[in-house]
């Protein structure tokens, strides 16, 4: 498994994300989506900098792995895992739980106690290992293109109260 080292998102990180994003949902994502689906979804990063604003408006964090970018996650309005993407040569090593596990984490560590992911049908089964439940199934459009998600939540255990002693 990957060791990946964890870092806060820096707006120098954007372009290699960009292109990071593109690569896993082209490859990752290949056996759910067709390829106009996987288009329309890659879409979502042709404005550079609007993708950039995304990340830095919210929590995220990236994974680095032999000092290279290899995955990211992000946290939105403290409740909505909005972001979790790996790099395709890095898949199945860990770095996706790394990230998880961080973000779920911060979360907790800030009070949330219920987090919510739109799971790619790619993602369904790595979100439920993890705790996270099927609440809805939805067809969204983006750019021209119905593309299947799942609306999943996980509670997240209450912080713990402060000590009284
Ligand atoms: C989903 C994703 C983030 C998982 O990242 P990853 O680094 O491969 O995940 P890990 O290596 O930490 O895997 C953790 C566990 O989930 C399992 N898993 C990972 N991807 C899976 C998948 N697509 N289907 C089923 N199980 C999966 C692994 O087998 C592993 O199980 P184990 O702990 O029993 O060995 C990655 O595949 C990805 O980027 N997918 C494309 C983009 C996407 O759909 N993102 C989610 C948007 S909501």
């Amino acid at each position: 498994m990957a060791q990946p080292g964890l870092r806060p998102f820096l707006p120098a990180d954007a372009p290699t994300l960009a292109a990071l994003f593109r690569a896993s949902v082209e490859e990752l994502a290949a056996e759910d989506y067709d390829e106009d689906q996987r288009e329309a979804w890659i879409s979502a990063a042709d404005d550079e900098a609007a993708f950039a604003a995304r990340l830095s408006g919210a929590l995220t964090i990236v994974a680095l792995v032999d000092g290279e970018l290899a995955g990211f996650a992000s946290l939105k309005d403290n409740q909505l895992f909005d972001m979790l993407y790996v790099r395709p040569d890095l898949s199945g090593q860990g770095v996706g739980s790394a990230l998880a596990d961080a973000i779920e984490k911060l979360a907790g560590a800030r009070g949330v106690t219920k987090l919510t992911v739109e799971a790619s049908d790619s993602a369904r089964d790595f979100f439920a290992a993890r705790g996270y439940v099927g609440q809805s199934r939805n067809t969204v459009t983006v750019a021209g293109q119905w593309l299947g998600n799942t609306t999943m939540i996980k509670e997240l255990a209450a912080p713990a109260a402060g000590r009284t002693h």
